[in-house]
């Protein structure tokens, strides 16, 4: 039986131009490509799942404006299900404005128009969604009270979940937050939610410590090229490795991970080898341009994996 993910989250039109490099704070830069792709945290990691043959729902908001249809159906046609996705009405859908700079590094500045009118009796919508899935996908590009009560039900309903802290608000976040099954900040994320600096896997396993004294179960610091640091619930530390790819663009790399390590899970893979998978899945995301354009098939990242456990 295929993995049955659902997703609640951010549905974005991304506006992505590329320079030579990124703009400092006061500077202008030129550039000569624009490209408007479909994006969004939550809407990639629904893509991304579909991609690995997940069965996956996408629960979220659209505007009424003309990226609304465009981004529904990007989505339906990559095969995620969309009929519970709900349209605001007088509002703009979610959109994205991202610089990707030569190295593949990009900045983005998100408006979340929609994402930001999901509500709490929007969850009682889609309470029977929610409770049929094996795990459920949160990100913070949605109201955050929405995304604590999603955890809740989900625990009192014993459905997994996995919270990617991005993006990570200027305050800390509440405890309530610290009751997903899966954290998974980034190297960024991580230091804005300790306070310290990220940079080796010691300090990754450090603040994935830190988490847990918080109240997090199981958590994945995602590393970039440096794979990921994983710390289980008993406090045992892993280190992952990345395959090395060429890269082009690392926009929702973290989207794709997530995705991957999620599929990888649901399907009973230990954890070691589901973060791998999700390192595999996240790396292959970085060779294309784009969020949901660049999310890779089940066969490319399983003809990875098999070579990467083989060795
Ligand atoms: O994680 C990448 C995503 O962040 C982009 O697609 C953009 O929409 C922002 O939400
Ligand atoms: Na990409």
């Amino acid at each position: 039986q295929r993995p049955r993910i659902v997703v609640v989250g951010s549905i974005n039109m991304d506006l992505v131009a590329r320079v030579d490099r990124l703009p400092k704070p006061g500077e202008t830069v030129a550039s000569q490509q624009l490209d408007q792709l479909p994006g969004g945290k939550g809407a990639n990691q629904a893509v991304a799942a579909t991609r690995l043959k997940a069965e996956t729902t996408m629960l979220g908001r659209l505007g009424d404006d003309s990226f609304g249809p465009v981004l529904q159906s990007s989505l339906k046609e990559a095969g995620v299900a969309t009929s519970s996705i709900l349209v605001s009405e007088n509002q703009s859908s979610g959109v994205a404005l991202i610089g990707v700079e030569e190295s593949g590094q990009n900045c983005i500045t998100i408006v979340s128009g929609a994402n930001g009118q999901i509500t709490t009796d929007d969850i009682d919508t889609w309470e029977n969604v929610i409770s049929d899935a094996d795990l459920v996908l949160l990100q913070l590009e949605i109201p955050h009270p929405v995304v604590e009560l999603v955890l809740e039900r989900c625990q009192e309903q014993g459905v997994l979940t996995m919270l990617d802290p991005a993006p990570m608000p200027a305050e800390q976040l509440g405890s309530r937050m610290y009751v997903a099954d899966i954290m998974t900040p980034n190297q960024t994320e991580a230091e804005l939610l300790v306070g310290f600096t990220v940079t080796t896997t010691e300090d990754a396993q450090r603040a994935a410590e830190e988490l847990q004294r918080r109240g997090a179960s199981t958590v994945v610091i995602k590393l970039g090229a440096d794979g990921a640091l994983v710390v289980d619930e008993a406090g045992h530390a892993t280190h992952i490795t990345a395959p090395e790819v060429n890269v082009v663009d690392t926009t929702a790399a973290g989207d794709a991970f997530n995705a991957g390590l999620a599929v990888a899970l649901v399907e009973g893979k230990s954890l070691a080898n589901a973060v791998q998978y999700g390192c595999i899945t996240g790396s292959l995301a970085t060779t294309k341009l784009g969020a949901q354009p660049a999310m890779p098939s089940r066969a490319e990242v399983d003809r990875l994996f098999k070579e990467q456990t083989r060795l």
